[in-house]
């Protein structure tokens, strides 16, 4: 998959898997790698599929409507790609951050859906049900900082409840942040976010 690996300074902390939003790019969240996680490295995954020539990390069939086969494919892509970048960059298989947007969070949220031990947490701004009618993994010790909007037209409030109580009910400490800015990421929700994963993980 098209990415950007960048190295990190301190090689014991959890390497921050960026994933951008629909028509995003590998570059997107770089800044909010750096907020969060200085130290660490970033692998930066582009979405391999285009929708009217933007980028995403799954088809839709219409807006909210996934294409079910190709979220489980791409899915195990992005997982295949993982093991596969873990051995060309020598990192720590077992410690992934994601730091998903929108698109990148439902693909975040489908791989922790999907496999257990993939990620050892996430952040998730603004993101859906990927799939329903899963017995997830076990993700008890995978927390999960879900960042929503409680006028999200298109992550409502009842998706995000409905993620969160599946989510915990796989044994995962979530953590809901909620704004006012419809489907946007703002920069109260990254300081949020910031302020979760140093108490997560940094303590
Ligand atoms: C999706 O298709 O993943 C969601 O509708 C969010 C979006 O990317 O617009």
């Amino acid at each position: 998959m098209k990415h950007l690996f960048k190295q990190g300074t301190d090689q014991s902390a959890p390497v921050l898997l960026l994933l951008h939003g629909t028509g995003g790019t590998e570059r997107d969240l770089l800044p909010l790698a750096d907020h969060i996680s200085p130290d660490s490295s970033v692998l930066s995954v582009r979405g391999n599929v285009l929708e009217h020539g933007m980028p995403r990390y799954f088809r839709r069939l219409a807006e909210g409507v996934f294409d079910l086969e190709d979220l489980v494919f791409r899915t195990k892509e992005l997982n295949d790609f993982l093991d596969s970048a873990a051995i060309e960059y020598s990192f720590d298989r077992s410690n992934i951050v994601a730091i998903g947007y929108s698109n990148g969070a439902n693909i975040a949220g489908s791989l922790l859906f999907h496999y257990e031990g993939t990620l050892r947490g996430a952040i998730l701004h603004h993101p859906m049900v990927p799939i329903r009618g899963l017995e997830l993994p076990n993700l008890a010790g995978v927390p999960v900082f879900i960042g929503a909007g409680s006028n999200d037209p298109i992550c409502t409030p009842q998706e995000t409840e409905e993620l969160d109580r599946l989510l915990q009910g796989a044994g995962a400490p979530v953590t809901v942040h909620w704004e006012q800015h419809g489907h946007q990421l703002t920069s109260s929700e990254v300081a949020a976010a910031a302020a979760w994963y140093k108490k997560t993980f940094k303590s």
